[in-house]
């Protein structure tokens, strides 16, 4: 039986971290969403394209070609890593991610590379949109001064020196857009596990989720 798990929450609650981490220990396929919506707004800014134009950038997600790979994500034959991280292109990923026509390109994409095999997938619809019917769902979130100190930290690991006001601003900002754009806003799926991250440690995160899978897997519910 396929195993597929959807792991939604908003920015900087550990979702790619977490997701990455339980998708190797039951050995199964993570298919990072946001980066598809990162990998359209890196296109848009390499072409020097307007983020607004719905019509373009529906047509540019459309001729798009994604695989995901273990560390990252192929679009059109280029391989992004840490280019699509950048401040410049979360902002960019978040507008583009209001247009209702690119979701709905990116959401059929999204289904493909799932098919009906075992995944475990992130974002912030994949519990109420892309995979509604997945076997495990989770919602993962944490508190905004919390995010923003583990966004700080892996910023300065990275060598930027961010502002702490700057980023508590983009991710309040960020969750804004999530949870108040017409189509598919963040919300929790009726079905999903709430999981707050804020005192907990990665591995904690992940054994929760995989004990969480393995009730439901073997019949416990
Ligand atoms: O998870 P992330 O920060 O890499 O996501 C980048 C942006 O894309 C973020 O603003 C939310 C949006 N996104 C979305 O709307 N739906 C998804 N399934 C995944 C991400």
């Amino acid at each position: 039986m396929a195993i597929q798990v959807a792991i939604d929450g908003p920015a900087g609650a550990g979702k790619s971290t977490v997701a990455k981490l339980v998708a190797k220990q039951l050995g199964v396929k993570y298919i990072d969403t946001g980066a598809m919506y990162r990998a359209v707004g890196w296109l848009v800014l390499t072409k020097n394209m307007d983020a607004k134009n719905e019509e373009e950038v529906l047509r540019l997600a459309e001729s798009s070609r994604f695989r995901l790979t273990d560390s990252g994500i192929e679009v059109n034959g280029f391989h992004l890593k840490n280019e699509i991280r950048t401040e410049q292109i979360s902002a960019l990923a978040s507008s583009i991610a209001r247009l209702g026509g690119v979701r709905e390109v990116l959401v059929d994409k999204q289904r493909q590379l799932a098919g009906e095999q075992s995944v475990v997938m992130d974002g912030r619809d994949v519990g109420t949109h892309i995979l509604p019917n997945a076997n495990i769902k989770i919602f993962l979130t944490a508190s905004v001064e919390k995010r923003v100190e583990r966004r700080f930290k892996e910023l300065k690991k990275k060598g930027h020196n961010p502002s702490l006001n700057t980023l508590r601003e983009e991710i309040i900002q960020r969750d804004y857009n999530d949870k108040n754009r017409r189509f598919a806003p963040l919300t929790r799926a009726s079905d999903a596990v709430l999981l707050d991250t804020t005192d907990l440690t990665t591995k904690q995160v992940v054994d929760q989720i995989i004990q969480i899978c393995r009730t439901k897997l073997g019949g416990g519910e």
